[in-house]
C-alpha cells in the first residue's frame, strides 16, 4: 500500500521535475480520484482493451503520439500496465480484510478492485510539451 499510496507519487513528480515531463499512472477504473484518464487518454485505454481482447499481449501495448495545439507540440507516451500475481493482493476479487478496510478509508471511491491475472490495470502516462 506504501508504494502504490506514497512512493508512486513521489517518484512521478521528481522525474517530471528533473527532465520537464509530466509521468502519472491512470486506469478506466481508478481507486484514486485522482488517477482518472481525461479524454485522449481514455481513448487509448479503451484502445488497448480492444487490441487484448483480439490477442494482443498486453505487456506490448503501447502508444504514442504528438499534437499540435497553439503553437506548441506535445509529446504523449502510455504503457498498457498488466496485472501481475503481487497485484491481486489489493487489486484482486477477494481482499483480505484488514486491506479492503484500509482501502474503503483511504478510498471511498474505489474502483480498482475485481481484477484478475493478465488483465489491464492501467496505463503509465508521460506527457512532455516540445519547443
Ligand atoms: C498493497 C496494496 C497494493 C498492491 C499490492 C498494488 N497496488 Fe496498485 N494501488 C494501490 C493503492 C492504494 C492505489 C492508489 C494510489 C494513489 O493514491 O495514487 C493504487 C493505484 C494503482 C494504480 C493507479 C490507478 C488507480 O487505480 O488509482 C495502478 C495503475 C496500479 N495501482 C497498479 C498496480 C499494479 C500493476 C500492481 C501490481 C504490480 C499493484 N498496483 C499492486 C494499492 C496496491
Amino acid at each position: 500500500m506504501e508504494v502504490c499510496n506514497t512512493k508512486a507519487p513521489q517518484i512521478a513528480a521528481k522525474v517530471a521535475t528533473e527532465a520537464g515531463m509530466q509521468v502519472s499512472r491512470i486506469s478506466l477504473k481508478n481507486r484514486n480520484s485522482d488517477n482518472a484518464p481525461n479524454v485522449w487518454q481514455k481513448t487509448v485505454l479503451e484502445n488497448f482493451e480492444a487490441r487484448k481482447a483480439a490477442g494482443a499481449d498486453p505487456t506490448t501495448l503501447e502508444f504514442s503520439e504528438i499534437v499540435e495545439h497553439d503553437g506548441s507540440k506535445e509529446f504523449r507516451f502510455m504503457k498498457a500496465i498488466p496485472t501481475d500475481g503481487v497485484c491481486l493482493a489489493c487489486h484482486g476479487e477477494s481482499l483480505a480484510n484488514d486491506v479492503q478496510a484500509t482501502i474503503t478509508t483511504l478510498y471511498p471511491n474505489d474502483r480498482a478492485t475485481d481484477y484478475k491475472l493478465g488483465d489491464i490495470r492501467g496505463s503509465f502516462v508521460v506527457t512532455k510539451m516540445l519547443h
